[in-house]
């Protein structure tokens, strides 16, 4: 079978990325539990402690001091008799204790929440009168606690976790993180078909104006039913207000978080420093999750990305910038000036920022491939004001008859467009524009050096730097 083919020829030869969490082994999916504490970035996951397909769901664990090295830990959560651990969210509590809350998947087919409590963060020890919210349904998960400050400054904690089925997330709150009421619901909104998993809700500034403050429900969606869209899976927002009970949005359709196939189940850090908004997500699509080569580890996570509220022709727009290291490294890089085309093979650890004028070169193509017949191609087609991603060749479609894909989108370019590619082994993740929209996508290369290839048409200059983010000594020391 041709998907066989393609893992066979990949297998083993997929580079592991250098700066982006993958687990040792095995299968992960969704972040869960992201909390800043102890110094420490805290990272837990959906995972299969057991194998390299999805099952004996679990929360791994892993922590960074720096978003871009991580040092995976024992199981945090392991699965049990009867019931697996499902995705959910972790907060610092009042004494300084990790709370977790977690969907418990009945062997049974029901699903409810419940919670587990952590001095270290490595060390859990189940509520032992869970599940403590069940609403006797199927389909109940993914609880996200986040905190809700009143006028009086009194803080109320708000637990969102989707009814998946119906596309509805309920939310749920409570002063002392045990006892809960039922407060609303949001939803259903959007297309049809679609199971809502993952729902977070992030308070932003507009353009840093404290007194211009928005609510952005995030959510991802999963097609199901018996002819399911096959670009898979995706993730969306929402903004709107938020009094402390419900939220609310004028929006009568949801905005695509990501424009990529491979970018879902993403939610943002409890407790991170300064206040910030950081979301990670899970970087692959159930489309075809399973049938990505399992190289020992099925699954990697995306960069953290900060999220900002940003004005763009009167409206507010969700902007995702890199984890700060990224920045940095490229900022000790050489601006040179290229004419196009232009074409460079190097390091599949790279990062490339782009920079052109469209006055001056027309319509740009930029290209990657490695010895492998998959390429991703981006074109920024100014006179239409879009963006078009195509990931095709004959191996991309020998993994899965859904992994060529094609998207478009739009792009508003005055004088200068900004393109940030960021390639990590068979991780592509663009940036555009300093994140006003983002492009996640899966490329197995089954090489250590890739070619990056640009052209353009009326041949104009691009002022480029690159930067190899080779893998650095781990400040965690590996502990
Ligand atoms: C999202 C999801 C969640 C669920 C978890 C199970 O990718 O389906 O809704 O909790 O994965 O692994």
């Amino acid at each position: 079978m041709a998907a066989h083919t393609a893992q066979q020829t990949l297998a083993g030869l997929v580079v592991r990325p250098a700066f982006h969490f993958t687990p040792r082994t095995n299968w992960m999916n969704d972040p869960n539990g992201l909390v800043y504490a102890h110094d420490r970035w805290h990272l837990y996951f959906q995972y299969n402690p057991e194998g390299s397909d999805w099952g004996n769901m679990s929360w791994g664990h892993a922590t960074s001091r720096d978003l871009r090295h991580w040092t995976e830990h024992e199981v945090a959560l392991p699965y049990r008799a009867g019931e697996q651990i499902f995705s959910g969210s972790a907060v610092v509590a009042p004494d300084g204790a990790l709370i977790a809350y977690y969907t418990s998947a009945y062997d049974d087919g029901h699903q409810a929440q419940s919670t587990a409590r952590s001095a270290d963060g490595h060390h859990w020890v189940s509520d032992p009168g869970n599940p403590v919210l069940d609403r006797g349904t199927s389909s109940f998960r993914d609880p996200k606690i986040i905190r809700h400050a009143g006028e009086d400054g009194t803080i109320t904690w708000v637990m969102l976790a989707v009814e998946a089925d119906d596309r509805q997330v309920l939310f749920h709150t409570s002063r002392d993180l045990v006892t809960w009421e039922y407060s609303g619901s949001y939803g259903p909104l959007g297309p049809e078909g679609v199971v809502w998993e993952c729902p977070d809700l992030v308070r932003l500034a507009v353009d840093d104006d404290e007194s211009d403050q928005r609510w952005v429900l995030l959510l991802s969606t999963n097609p199901v039913g018996a002819d399911p869209d096959p670009e898979g899976s995706s993730m969306s927002a929402v903004i709107g207000r938020f009094d402390g009970r419900v939220f609310t949005s004028d929006a009568e359709e949801l905005t695509r978080v990501d424009h990529g196939r491979d970018f879902y189940a993403g939610v943002t850090f409890d407790s991170a420093p300064g206040g910030r908004a950081v979301m990670l997500g899970w970087m692959s699509n159930w489309r075809y999750a399973a049938d990505v080569p399992a190289a020992p580890w099925r699954g990697a996570m995306s960069l953290p990305r900060q999220l900002s509220l940003r004005t763009l022709d009167g409206m507010p727009v969700l902007f995702q910038e890199p984890a700060e290291f990224v920045g940095s490294l490229l900022a000790e890089a050489e601006e040179t000036e290229v004419a196009t085309p232009w074409r460079a093979r190097h390091d599949v650890h790279a990062l490339l920022e782009l920079r052109w004028a469209p006055a001056q070169t027309g319509a740009l193509r930029y290209e990657v491939r490695g010895d492998a017949d998959a390429v991703i191609a981006v074109e920024h087609l100014p006179e239409f004001g879009e963006v078009r991603i195509t990931r095709s060749g004959a191996d991309a479609a020998a993994l899965h008859p859904d992994f060529p894909s094609s998207v478009v989108f739009p792009l508003s370019v005055s004088d200068e467009a900004r393109m940030l590619v960021v390639i990590d082994g068979p991780l592509v993740e663009i940036f555009f524009n300093g994140g006003e929209a983002t492009a996640s996508h899966l490329l197995f290369t089954d090489s250590p050096t890739v070619t990056s290839h640009l052209s353009s048409t009326f041949g104009g200059p691009v002022a480029l730097r690159m930067a190899r983010p080779a893998a650095a000594e781990n400040p965690e020391g590996g502990a």
